[in-house]
């Protein structure tokens, strides 16, 4: 299979140039397996991974995202201890949610009464000096919703807040209750899980390494070896976090890491077939790619440079490259994928995997407080050659090396598009349902089967919703 030759000749083409075609298929979208790797030995559950960006990724998305199946990589602009912290909250982290609302003691009872609507809960834990005393119960509250909490209290089921899944689970059925209360291991209060947020991973299975703990990558420069090392001892995967690896400098600098480190490596950005061969041919440890150059939603290198290699064009270009070099590791189609479409494309021609910036930094999760403008609210979103991301870094990283003296990013709103868990269904059902057009069941079948042809721009609009209002 020679991935170039699905695209078109002679020309540079990205995302919104080319249409996946329908094929005769016997799958239904919800049989699409699309479990697949970020890197040679890490497994992820659904192809989705966070870019390392300051405006997307720090542990709270990283921790959700993996609870779903994908996985987060940390970003970078953060001291090194800062960005050890929050590798580590990761993995420290249980790989369900859990909600920290209680009842104080003496608080009355029906303030209860909306947590217990909006988890779908019958009981709420009840809390004194920090340590749970009870729960009280739908039914109770209902009775008696002006009784103080403690005299409607029941005894809790407690368990320590690394206890696995299925034994919570167990807890439950046995006990017959809807929660388990968790707390640390001095028996202070740390939050509550409920049977729905175990259930809740059924659709989407959580990324877990072989201990249980919830699976986390991490951004790393090839100048900061320390801080590399220090990366190495708590995340599944380090991922060179440069614009364009194919740089002598920065291959001799990696070369001294690559020995010491024991987590998977992904290297990148990657943008064409020659660089490809190049940087495979100086490097022994190389786990994964992370392929494309200014296509991101936030890059503005291709206007202020003139340089580009289009995601969509440049995984073609890798994947070929590995493919003839007989190597077998991951490709990470990164920047400028805008919708499943976009991705199911780039799997198309040899991606395994996609790194998502813009649609991910809308998230709840993300670290960008909710900025409302009139009625609409937004996230704030940021390249990490901006100006505001370069002077953080500046201001913090004694590695970063001042190279160039121009911004190759931008920063801006972008829609609030909710809880995360939302966004990852509604892209991973996308991506299913296009598979299921092609008639491939995986990822791999889909660099076999999917066919792509270039649109014209007419073409383009007219597969786009059209001659109707969209307002309502
Ligand atoms: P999306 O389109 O998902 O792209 O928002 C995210 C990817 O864009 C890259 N990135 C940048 N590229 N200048 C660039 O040229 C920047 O300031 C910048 N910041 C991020 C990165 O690969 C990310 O995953």
């Amino acid at each position: 299979m020679v991935f170039r030759e699905k695209l078109p000749q002679g020309i540079v083409v990205t995302f919104n140039d080319v249409i996946l075609l329908p094929g005769y298929t016997e799958v239904d979208p919800v049989e699409v397996d699309v479990r697949t790797r970020v890197s040679r030995n890490v497994w992820i559950n659904v192809p989705i991974v966070s870019s390392p960006m300051d405006t997307v990724t720090e542990h709270e998305l990283a921790i959700q995202l993996a609870r779903l199946g994908g996985i987060g990589i940390v970003h970078r602009n953060l001291s090194t201890d800062e960005e050890v912290e929050m590798v580590r909250k990761v993995k420290e982290a249980p790989p369900y949610p859990v909600y920290t609302f209680c009842l104080d003691a003496s608080q009355p009872a029906r303030d209860a009464l909306s947590a217990m609507r909006e988890l779908a809960v019958d009981a709420i834990p009840v809390v004194e000096a920090g340590r749970p005393v009870g729960i009280v119960k739908k039914l109770d509250v209902l009775r008696n919703p002006d009784e103080p909490a403690c005299k409607l209290s029941r005894r809790p089921v407690i368990a320590t807040v690394d206890e696995n899944p299925e034994r919570l689970r167990r807890l439950m059925l046995e006990n017959d209750v809807d929660i388990v209360v968790l707390v640390d291991s001095q028996g202070r209060y740390m939050g509550f899980v409920t049977v729905w947020a175990l259930e809740y991973q059924r659709p989407f299975l959580p990324c877990l390494d072989s201990e249980g703990r919830l699976r986390v990558g991490a951004a790393i420069s090839p100048f900061d070896k320390e801080r590399a090392l220090k990366l190495d001892k708590y995340a599944d995967v380090l991922v060179l976090d440069v614009a364009n690896a194919a740089h002598e400098k920065i291959l001799t600098a990696l070369k001294s890491i690559e020995k010491e480190i024991t987590a998977d490596l992904v290297v990148g950005n990657l943008g064409t077939y020659d660089s490809t061969i190049r940087v495979l041919t100086k490097l022994e440890k190389i786990d994964g790619v992370r392929v494309g150059i200014a296509s991101g939603s936030i890059c503005s290198t291709g206007v202020v440079t003139g340089v580009a290699a289009p995601t969509l064009w440049a995984v073609a270009q890798v994947a070929d490259a590995l493919h003839d070099q007989g190597i077998e590791i991951p490709v990470i189609a990164d920047g400028g994928i805008k919708t499943p479409g976009d991705a199911v494309k780039a799997f198309a021609v040899g991606a395994w995997c996609v790194m998502l910036g813009r649609v991910l930094a809308q998230a709840h999760e993300s670290p960008s407080p909710i900025i409302a403008v009139g009625e609409k609210k937004y996230k704030y979103y940021r390249g990490m050659a901006s100006p505001g991301a370069r002077q953080r870094r500046y201001a913090i990283d004694r590695y970063s090396r001042k190279v160039k003296d121009i911004y190759e990013g931008v920063e801006g709103l972008v829609p609030y598009a909710g809880p995360l868990e939302n966004i990852v269904k509604e892209f991973v059902s996308g991506i299913q349902a296009a598979m299921g057009y092609i008639g491939a069941r995986n990822i791999p079948e889909c660099w076999e089967k999917a066919k792509l042809a270039l649109v014209t721009v007419l073409g383009r609009k007219e597969i786009e919703p059209h001659s109707i209002r969209l307002e309502l």
